[in-house]
């Protein structure tokens, strides 16, 4: 593997799988928009700013390097705002993928991972959630990743063009030594939004509903952390290259933690108080969502190194300490 295209390196997993790339020697380029990512998060890769939209963009950079794989981490990822708009939704995440997988075409790169999400399943029929499990999005957001799932698995079948979809459950945590971590705005993800108003930057953290059918009452997702994602990329990259054919693989540490157990992590983790405010369930937030990750561990070889709650929380703290100067 000489070199790779990054499309959304500039984001939380985008950087820390650019980091990876580098750890191996692996000539990177990213491409980056900037309307969500960072530049300062990519350092010693080459960073062109620019959209995917940007056909003209694509075959020059398609033209000027021999790139062997992409890697397609560039969309926008609210669920929220994809009900409320999406066209927004569609347009980036679906009508930009296609130029960029036509841009692959016409310079004859086949080999793609794509970051898909669990919300491509909807309502879990069972639990932990296979590969086989009905496809079902309840969202603009997951049904914009599952029509690139179907665009791939056509494309491969007509022009070769091999992939891999890799449905994330959660993804947390940052880099052990906080050279990177999760920086969105807004932030809508539970373990960020834990920690910051650890930090005092949000008045509390809200919790919506405490009489789920869990142990403890309230929700029960997977938490996957970034470094582990990462090296998932790195071996399905391995399998695209030794002729692995174009399939699916679920992402996730298979457990899964309730959002009191994050609470109460983040409060051992750091030693200060969590200030918390209870409320009532939100509409669409399914009791328990966790992967079965089976066929990762079995054909990519893939075995998570940070699978406790502990370390994804203590990853994330110790960025968030850094990013607020140390003053934590
Ligand atoms: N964060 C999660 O928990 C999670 C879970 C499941 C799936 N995913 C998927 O993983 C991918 C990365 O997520 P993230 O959390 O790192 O998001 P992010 O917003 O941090 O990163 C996305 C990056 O893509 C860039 N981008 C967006 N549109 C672009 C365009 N048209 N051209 C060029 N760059 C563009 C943004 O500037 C940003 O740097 C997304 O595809 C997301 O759907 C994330």
């Amino acid at each position: 593997m000489s070199a790779v295209l990054v499309l959304g390196g500039a984001g939380y997993i985008g950087s820390h799988m650019v980091w990876q790339l580098g750890q191996f020697g692996v000539r990177v380029v990213v491409l980056d928009d900037l309307s969500s990512g960072h530049a300062d998060a990519v350092p010693g890769a080459e960073l062109v700013q620019g959209s995917m939209a940007n056909v003209a963009l694509l075959d020059s950079l398609f033209a000027s390097h021999r790139f062997d794989a992409v890697m397609h981490f560039a969309s926008f990822i609210q669920v929220g705002e994809s009900v409320v708009d999406p066209a927004k939704y569609y347009a980036n995440n679906v009508a930009n993928t296609l130029l960029l997988l036509d841009a692959m075409r016409r310079h004859r790169v086949r080999q793609f991972i794509f970051s898909s999400t669990a919300a491509v399943f909807g309502e879990p029929a069972y639990c932990p959630i296979d590969e086989a499990h009905p496809l079902s999005p309840i969202n603009p957001y997951g049904r914009s990743k599952l029509m690139i799932e179907q665009v791939l698995a056509d494309y491969a079948r007509a022009y070769g063009l091999r992939s891999v979809s890799l449905r994330y459950f959660n993804a947390a945590g940052a880099h052990p030594d906080a050279l990177l971590g999760e920086r969105h705005e807004p932030e809508t993800h539970l373990i960020p939004l834990v920690l910051q108003a650890v930090a005092g930057k949000r008045p509390h953290i809200s919790v919506f509903g405490t009489d789920y059918p869990t142990p403890d009452g309230t929700c029960i997702r997977d938490y996957i952390h970034v470094m582990d994602l990462a090296d998932a990329h790195w071996r399905a990259l391995q399998y695209l290259q030794a002729g692995g054919e174009t399939t699916v693989f679920n992402l996730g540490n298979g457990g899964g933690f309730s959002v009191k157990q994050v609470i109460d992590t983040a409060a051992q983790v750091t030693g200060l108080p969590v200030p918390v405010q209870y409320g009532t369930r939100r509409a669409g937030d399914p009791a328990r969502l966790v992967a079965d990750a089976t066929q990762a561990r079995q054909v990519l070889g893939w075995q998570p190194q940070y699978a406790s709650l502990e370390s994804i929380v203590a990853h994330a703290w110790r960025f968030e300490s850094v990013t607020s100067g140390g003053r934590l």
